[in-house]
């Protein structure tokens, strides 16, 4: 059976206690943090910070004698990995930014602008690959218009600056981050040669200096691929549970229960950016020592039994839960609202339109240990029609093509 993390089906090991394992490098310890109300501790405790994977590349840089140079300045632009007052400046100035494009962006043209990316396709699209057709166009046209660039530029860079994330995860080799550092250069060659004055992305930083490049393009893949892999997943999960269709279709308000859904059971993130112990603590009763590292797996967090009854069961009336998939505590996103509108304005304007099914290949998600998120989804469209309606598959259709074990990605999933 092929399984492994671009496999859209691979099953989620449940949450547990925290797991220890030691690294080769230096014997650091890594706690593996799954139970939903640890995780919520983590994150909401001054006790752990946010990792930088600047570190460990600079560490590599020096020993190889190489110049990581743009990498390591666009690591630096990573909010998620910032802290203390680089950190509390980008916040300042990307929470202006997103309150304009709030305001610039209300309910109505929301929705407006959906609905006209949706009446683009023929009207019995068939089958279609749903990433760019439904899920990229509206995040990229937000963001594009948030930091001033076009909607296709956005886009481009988007695709790129989600490559060079491949610089995020321990296991990237080193002659991938000479390839990565190439990257990271023309991206921020791209962005500065599309340097006008007075261009929003200025207000990122100092007039003039690079760093708002750098904050630029995080905040470029934070508020576009974040929402096109949520829309994506959402109308993944119905394409394959039919009733949840109709359902959606007669209840509009069910729409933000079932976004918040979506987020939990298959979010744009698996797990959070790696979190350091700043001091000794307790977790689930281990002893966690200063320097050890947490890895927060939220995809299992959002599956489990002690904060969600049924966690498999897909319930947008679900209520009184809390969601990691925006995070928590000092890094917790700013888009967060936004995004959810944005991701749920483009769902119901799909299903005022057209009926989803499985598509006759299997979508596949990017290999990429931290995303999850679609970088193919062929699903079929049809047209919203009573006929069409009931002949649409249910959950327990779908179900008997979904590989039910598969020892490798769960043992892949408690080494992270
Ligand atoms: C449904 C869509 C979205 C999801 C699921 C999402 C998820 C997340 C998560 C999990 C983090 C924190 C990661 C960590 O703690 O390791 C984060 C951070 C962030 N997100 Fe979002 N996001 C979404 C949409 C957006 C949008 C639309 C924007 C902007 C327009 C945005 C801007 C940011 C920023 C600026 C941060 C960095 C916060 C910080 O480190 O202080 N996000 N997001």
């Amino acid at each position: 059976m092929n399984c492994d993390i671009t496999d859209p089906d691979a099953p989620i090991a449940p949450p547990e206690p925290p797991l220890v394992s030691t690294s080769q490098l230096g014997g650091q310890r890594f706690w593996t943090v799954s139970r939903h109300a640890d995780v919520l501790a983590v994150l909401r405790s001054p006790q752990f910070q946010s990792v930088s994977a600047e570190e460990r590349i600079g560490r590599i840089a020096g020993r190889a004698g190489q110049d990581f140079g743009n990498l390591l300045a666009l690591l630096r632009g990573t909010m998620i990995f910032q802290q203390d007052e680089r950190h509390q400046d980008s916040r300042r100035r990307v929470r202006a930014l997103i309150e304009e494009a709030i305001a610039r962006w209300p309910a109505a043209r929301l929705q407006a602008e959906a609905r006209r990316i949706v009446d683009a396709l023929p009207a019995e699209p068939g089958e279609v690959d749903v990433l760019p057709a439904l899920a990229e166009p509206l995040p990229c046209l937000l963001i594009g218009e948030t930091l001033g660039l076009s909607p296709a530029l956005c886009l481009a860079l988007q695709k790129r600056a989600l490559a060079v994330t491949q610089s995020w995860l321990s296991s990237t080799a080193l002659r991938d981050l000479v390839r990565l550092e190439a990257e990271a250069a023309e991206l921020r060659t791209i962005m500065r040669a599309n340097y006008a004055p007075g261009w929003r992305i200025g207000r990122l930083a100092e007039e003039g200096s690079d760093d708002a490049i750098d904050t630029a393009l995080f905040l470029l893949l934070a508020g576009s691929h974040s929402v096109a892999g949520t829309i994506a997943a959402a109308l993944d999960i119905l394409a394959r549970q039919g009733g949840l269709q109709a359902r959606l279709r007669q209840d509009r308000a069910l729409g933000a229960g079932f976004l918040r859904e979506t987020l939990r059971l298959a979010g744009p993130l698996r797990r959070l950016n790696r979190r350091v112990a700043m001091v000794e603590t307790e977790i689930s009763g281990a002893r966690i020592l200063p320097g050890d590292l947490i890895v927060l797996p939220i995809d299992r967090a959002h599956h489990d039994p002690a904060v969600f009854a049924e966690p498999e069961h897909v319930d947008p009336a679900r209520q009184g839960t809390v969601l990691l998939a925006f995070s928590m505590g000092a890094h917790v996103c700013q888009g967060r609202v936004l995004g959810a509108q944005e991701a749920e304005a483009m769902v119901l304007a799909v299903l005022e339109r057209f009926t989803l099914r499985p598509g006759r290949e299997r979508g596949a998600l990017l290999a990429h240990e931290d995303w999850r998120t679609f970088c193919r989804l062929p699903l079929l469209l049809g047209r919203v029609d009573a006929g069409a309606e009931a002949s649409l598959p249910t959950a327990r259709d779908v179900a008997g093509s979904c590989p039910r074990h598969c020892p490798d990605t769960l043992d892949h999933a408690r080494n992270q």
